[in-house]
């Protein structure tokens, strides 16, 4: 039988049920609609709009159902249209009358719209809490590699010297930026709809602040139309969520590349690595290319919600049901990527000897040395083309900057002595870029520090 079963007679057709029925996905926000029914059946009972005993008998036979489902002893029944006509059938079967009450001056649409809000805020929680772990984690890693110096990239470019801890911090800044911008959307996500109806309000005397208030939330919508079509904070954490793996696949690229033997600046270790079927020597990253897979489906769900919504009219539409498929499977994947890239970071093993044989050829010291004549009064134009030509004469000659003879330098500019090997040693290059946000091991200490203490 049917909710509706009144204005509609007969059976629904089977494909109709299969298309409409969201029992399926909807059943995991049964505590965030049994805790909503909760507060609304207190402000009815408050009211008067409802009798006293029948909110409070209510209230307390939805907190034994909500104790039963997480106990596993009441199953919800997946031949429910939802979870709102699960939660609703099963306390009407159990208390009668009152239970019937329940869904005074509410609908559906305010309901679901509620019950997404309170099941988003708290898995915005529980993504930042993973966020957290893998800057925990980067902050670790980078903290053993201080000094691990190696090149840093441009076009894939060996450009300049960093620190595996610099690169590793730059990873750690995007997650916490990420952190920031879903603590932004919670503060949106955490309005309370009910009271909207099924899109007009409604006529009962209802107290729509008592309920945001028992909910903990941050105030009520503004607009009951607004109030049930809005699904703008699921689009954001959608958005967040795929910037999020932005980072994530980023990073997986990183080390990809890393563990080839092209690089080898990072071997992960066995329990978080792959082989083949078939060629017996192969270790592959196969996580690090999944989370980099994994981040085109985030973009889909953000995708497949933008389409949704584009066209609705006010208010509420059935196509808004096509959000929570959407924003169940990005919070699921963007979970499980940052659960598995903390422990694979902190179990991997880095190779600063690599990482230093790659820093000592591309010459990624010759803006130091051009820099070393500008210091020395030569303008850095000039300086800068007498390092190309420098640059130049060490590929002919098959050696690196640090090893190519001090006359090669002096017949280029007169400037040059004995000191420009200590000005282009990588280290020195490196703990000379002792400014705010560079790769100076000093510096990079105070971000750790920093990064740290914003957790
Ligand atoms: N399952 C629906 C959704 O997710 C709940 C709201 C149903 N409202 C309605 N008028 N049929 O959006």
């Amino acid at each position: 039988m049917k909710l509706w079963a009144g204005r509609l007679q007969g059976q629904v057709d089977e494909k109709l049920n299969q298309l409409n029925a969201s029992i399926g996905f909807d059943s995991r926000m049964y505590k965030q609609d049994i805790t909503g029914s909760m507060a609304h059946a207190r402000m009815l009972g408050k009211q008067g709009i409802i009798p006293k005993e029948d909110s409070e008998k209510i209230v307390a036979e939805l907190g034994r159902m909500l104790e039963e489902i997480e106990a596993g002893t009441l199953e919800i029944d997946m031949s429910s249209e939802d979870i709102h006509t699960f939660v609703e059938g099963e306390l009407t079967r159990r208390i009668g009358d009152a239970g019937k009450r329940l869904h005074t001056a509410r609908s559906r649409n305010d309901q679901v719209a509620l019950d997404i809000r309170l099941y988003l805020s708290d898995e915005i929680d529980r993504t930042v809490e993973l966020a957290k772990e893998l800057v925990r984690a980067l902050c670790e890693v980078a903290g053993q590699h201080l000094e691990s110096v190696m090149p840093g990239y441009t076009h894939l470019q060996r450009a300049q010297p960093v620190t595996m801890a610099h690169y590793l911090m730059a990873y750690a800044q995007m997650l916490l930026r990420d952190i920031d911008r879903l603590g932004d959307c919670k503060k949106r996500t955490r309005v309370s709809p009910l009271g909207s109806g099924a899109l007009a309000g409604t006529t009962y005397p209802l107290d729509r602040a008592f309920v945001a208030e028992q909910l903990g939330l941050n105030g009520i919508t503004a607009n009951s139309m607004d109030g049930v079509s809005d699904r703008d904070f699921v689009l954001e954490l959608l958005s967040d969520l795929s910037i999020l793996m932005v980072h994530l696949s980023r990073f997986s690229e990183e080390v990809c590349l890393w563990c080839s033997w092209e690089f080898k600046y990072v071997t992960l270790s066995d329990s978080f690595s792959t082989g083949s079927s078939i060629m017996p020597q192969k270790k592959n990253p196969d996580i690090t290319e999944l989370v980099r897979g994994k981040a085109g489906r985030v973009f889909g769900d953000l995708t497949t919600l933008l389409t949704a919504m584009k066209a609705l009219p006010l208010a509420y539409n059935k196509d808004m049901q096509e959000d929570k498929e959407a924003v169940f499977d990005a919070l699921d994947t963007a979970q499980l990527c940052l659960e598995v890239l903390a422990p694979m970071l902190r179990t991997a093993t880095f190779h600063p000897e690599n990482m230093k044989k790659a820093a000592l050829t591309g010459f990624i010291n010759a803006t130091d040395c051009a820099d070393y004549l500008t210091k020395r009064g030569t303008p850095f134009r000039d300086a800068y083309s007498i390092t190309g030509r420098l640059v130049n004469r060490c590929i002919e000659l098959g050696t690196t900057l640090d090893a190519l003879p001090l006359e090669e330098y002096q017949k280029l500019s007169p400037t040059f002595e004995e000191d420009v090997y200590a000005a282009i040693d990588l280290l020195t290059c490196v703990s000379q870029r002792n400014i705010p946000g560079g790769p100076a091991p000093e510096a990079v200490k105070k971000q750790i520090a920093e990064a740290l203490a914003k957790l």
